[in-house]
């Protein structure tokens, strides 16, 4: 995730007021940063890695000249935090700028048709194509505007872009998948990623939809349709949020806000580069022996990627919490072992600890974080980065998802590879993996209601029990984690009903099942009618039209029909994060900052 922003004024510089709005859009990313203005003819820029402060404090963001220009905060997903990968990317002369959100897809295929036709490039990064295709159509002889739109056409994947030119005083923004809003203020227009930006200046807003771009001047904005070149009548509307509202889209939580961010995130992790996915695949395949090492959440990713691994591509792994990683299994690693090690921070002290003792071992060390840059990145052979965006909330959640996107994708790889997996099947299981943010955004869109309403219910109980079967017991340890989180209920999570169990529940317990239509699910269903006789409340988490569990549950939450058990961690943690959420704001508590609990545990 990162962020856009820009403007154009009618009088006055936009450098100052482009940088106020980056320190707004900071929370989406904060790796570097960059502007760039315009102003007699020729393009001004300044950017560098590093956050918006240090930045500044380097080469003073507010001295540019010029009324319009673009801004642009970073979190690395394709090329390093450097300078040369900072944004505003430019072309080969340095007359066109532009700033990105998103992945193109296909950048690899149009750099290295650009560089046939004599563009050189600067950074590593997907969005520098865009300015060279720009150029390459304004010199084979189209104006601005019709270049930016030919460009455009051209890219696939998901983009906020906002397009410069030296020799014009108007800007292109266009946007597929990414957010893109406008600003229509007294004194000029401005667009960001998101309305916090320019919030300040005016609170008349127009929401920029998919395949959509827009010219921007300081009169007024013109949209049009991209494939066809329809114009489209939008009027601003207005947005009565506070600037601090408006950071957390009008979510009352930012925990909420990354919930409901996780359709998009889900997407993200489909747009992976290829070689990495392979690469790590080839490794993983490699390893004559493999452990999963993790803390928290990310060690719950690590256990159902265990199940993943095994059920998919027939590889058996050790999933190891890091804390227990040196003690238990330091003597037994050699230049054989591989560990995987999963840190949305990647700077998580037990599991860099872990990292750093099994490398000294001559261990082979492969890695998923969120952080491009961060210690786990450095360490590591090969790294992917699961592209979720900075999570402010201290209780992951669109993290793990993500995680688990990326772990579920190397899986039905290693199982191609390892010929576990037939093509078509691969084929099946990925377009598969395709309708899961979709099924995520139909459960929050039917299911939060319902969940709201069990939260005011249970949100007295005294202590939660809960129940999730094969790779399910991730999802049971992990929705019992966040409601420990963020709601401090005494809360334990098993497989199965144990009888030992049944010695302390009664009526002020619940059990929440996690019982989707698999062997493991209704392997549940007599465990459920068991404990239920000792007047213990049931909740369950069932596939829509279960009419079976139905009949034993006193309460269910209805999720989307998935065609292999292995797919449903995703879809089926959603809900177990609202009612952790919801319970949490029941019982009056913030979720957003839980006690004793830091987002990264960088000490031990
Ligand atoms: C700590 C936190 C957990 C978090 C875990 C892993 O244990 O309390 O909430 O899930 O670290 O964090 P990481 O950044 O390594 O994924």
């Amino acid at each position: 995730m990162c962020g856009i922003t820009g403007c154009v004024l009618k009088e006055g510089p936009a450098a100052p007021l482009i940088h106020e709005s980056l320190k707004r859009l900071e929370y989406r990313g904060y790796d570097s940063c960059g502007e760039a203005t315009v102003d007699g003819g020729r393009l001004y820029i300044k950017k560098d890695r590093g956050t918006i402060d240090e930045v500044h404090r380097r080469l003073n963001l507010d001295d540019l000249p010029g009324r319009l220009g673009i801004g642009h905060t970073r979190w690395a997903t394709h090329g390093a935090p450097t300078r040369v990968n900072a944004h505003p990317h430019v072309d080969c002369d340095m007359q066109i700028a532009v700033v990105h959100n998103g992945i193109i897809e296909n950048f690899a295929e149009l750099r290295m048709e650009l560089e046939e036709l004599g563009h050189k490039f600067r950074s590593k990064t997907d969005t520098e194509v865009v300015p060279h295709l720009v150029e390459e159509y304004m010199r084979n002889g189209m104006d601005f505007v019709d270049a930016c739109r030919e460009a455009i056409k051209r890219l696939r994947g998901s983009y906020a872009l906002a397009i410069l030119h030296a020799g014009e005083s108007r800007i292109v923004c266009a946007r597929r998948e990414s957010p893109l809003v406008l600003g229509v203020g007294e004194d000029g227009v401005y667009f960001a990623s998101d309305i916090p930006a320019f919030l300040p200046y005016t609170n008349r807003v127009v929401f920029i939809e998919d395949g959509e771009m827009v010219v921007v001047t300081e009169e007024g904005y013109e949209i049009r349709r991209i494939s066809d070149w329809t114009p489209i009548e939008r009027r601003p509307q207005l947005i009565e949020w506070s600037v601090e509202m408006a950071e957390r889209r009008g979510y009352p939580h930012f925990m909420l806000k990354e919930i409901h961010e996780q359709p998009a995130c889900l997407r993200n992790t489909l747009r992976l580069r290829e070689e990495y996915l392979e690469l790590m695949t080839k490794f993983l395949d490699r390893a004559e022996e493999l452990f999963l090492v993790a803390c928290g959440t990310s060690y719950h990713a690590c256990l159902a990627a265990s199940y993943l691994f095994s059920k998919l591509a027939c590889k058996s792994s050790h999933p190891v919490i890091a804390s227990e990683f040196i003690q238990n299994y330091g003597r037994a690693l050699g230049i054989g072992s591989t560990i995987l090690a999963v840190s949305q921070s990647g700077e998580t002290a037990d599991t860099l600890s872990a990292v750093a003792y099994a490398r000294d071992k001559a261990a082979t060390i492969l890695g998923i974080t969120n952080v491009v840059g961060s210690t786990l990145t450095r360490l590591a052979r090969v790294y992917i980065c699961q592209q979720s965006g900075p999570e402010i909330g201290v209780a992951a959640t669109k993290t793990y998802t993500s995680q688990l996107s990326v772990l579920t994708q190397l899986a039905i790889r290693l199982g191609m590879v390892r010929g576990k997996i037939g093509h078509v099947e691969g084929e099946e299981l990925v377009d598969w993996l395709w309708r899961i943010p979709g099924k995520v955004e139909e459960v929050l869109a039917s299911q939060e209601g319902r969940v709201m309403e069990l939260a005011r219910k249970y949100a007295g109980s005294e202590r939660f029990l809960f129940f999730g079967g094969g790779i399910n017991l991730a999802t049971a340890m992990e929705g019992r984690l966040k409601l420990l989180e963020i709601s401090y209920i005494p809360s334990l999570a098993y497989a199965r009903v144990e009888d030992y169990l049944l010695g302390f529940v009664d009526g002020a317990t619940t059990a929440v099942f996690v019982c989707p239509n698999t062997n493991s699910g209704k392997r549940l269903i007599d465990d459920m009618t068991l404990i239920r006789d000792y007047g213990v409340s049931i909740l369950a988490l069932v596939e829509e039209g279960d009419d079976e569990v139905h009949e034993v549950a006193d309460e269910v939450i209805e999720l989307p029909h998935m065609p292999l058990e292995e797919l449903t961690p995703i879809p089926y943690i959603v809900p177990l994060q609202l009612l952790a959420y919801y319970i949490s704001v029941e019982r009056g508590l913030n979720p957003d900052k839980p006690r004793n609990l830091a987002k990264s545990v960088t000490v031990k």
